[in-house]
């Protein structure tokens, strides 16, 4: 059950539904426009909001939805984890999209609602503060994530190898943002 919820996490995670949500309305390809990134951000300058809030929730269940069928089928809190990350891997490097994806925010903040939502809780509450000080996403993002990490290795201490390697990826995936951000030329809001 583990290999298959593995493999069907990164079929549902490689689903980019700001690429999908752009082919059925029409909207810009958020490959091409803005940050070039398919994420809820990106098509909140692109799109405007009802796309982005659509994108959101999309890449949100992708990383929750096999995290939940994961645990009630009662496999452990680091085997959820690790399939979380396949949702995320899925995200990152989509199947359908020649593995070209997203940086895998949403997605990561999906799984770990389902893993422990107190651990998304602060994370949502330090995107919001560091968002609302600097308009910046990717910093917001950037903060939140390793920032609720000691949290979730104090409270669930299984999850922590694979969220930690969830978040490292995360970051990785952020190193054009980083390297705008130190040179003063990140997109603002
Ligand atoms: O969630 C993605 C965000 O952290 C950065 O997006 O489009 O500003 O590169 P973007």
């Amino acid at each position: 059950m583990f290999w298959q919820l593995i493999l069907l996490a990164y079929l549902i995670g490689s689903l980019s539904f700001a690429i999908l949500l752009s082919r059925l309305t029409g909207a810009p390809d958020p490959r091409v426009g803005g940050s070039g990134n398919p994420g809820a951000t990106n098509m909140l300058r692109l799109a405007g909001r009802r796309l982005a809030i659509s994108t959101l929730f999309g890449d949100l269940l992708k990383g929750l939805l096999p995290v939940l069928v994961a645990a009630t089928q009662g496999l452990s809190v680091q085997q959820q984890a690790w399939i979380a990350l396949a949702a995320v891997f899925g995200h990152l490097y989509p199947l359908y999209f020649r593995f070209r994806g997203g940086k895998g925010v949403a997605t990561a903040a999906g799984a770990l609602l389902g893993l422990y939502p107190p651990a998304a809780l602060l994370a949502l509450a330090i995107w919001l503060l560091a968002f609302k000080i600097t308009r910046t996403s990717s910093l917001a993002a950037l903060a939140a994530l390793p920032l609720c990490l000691p949290l979730l290795a104090w409270q669930q201490p299984e999850a922590l190898w694979p969220m930690a390697l969830l978040a490292g990826l995360i970051v990785w995936r952020h190193r054009n943002n980083l390297r705008d951000l130190f040179a003063g030329t990140e997109r603002h809001f």
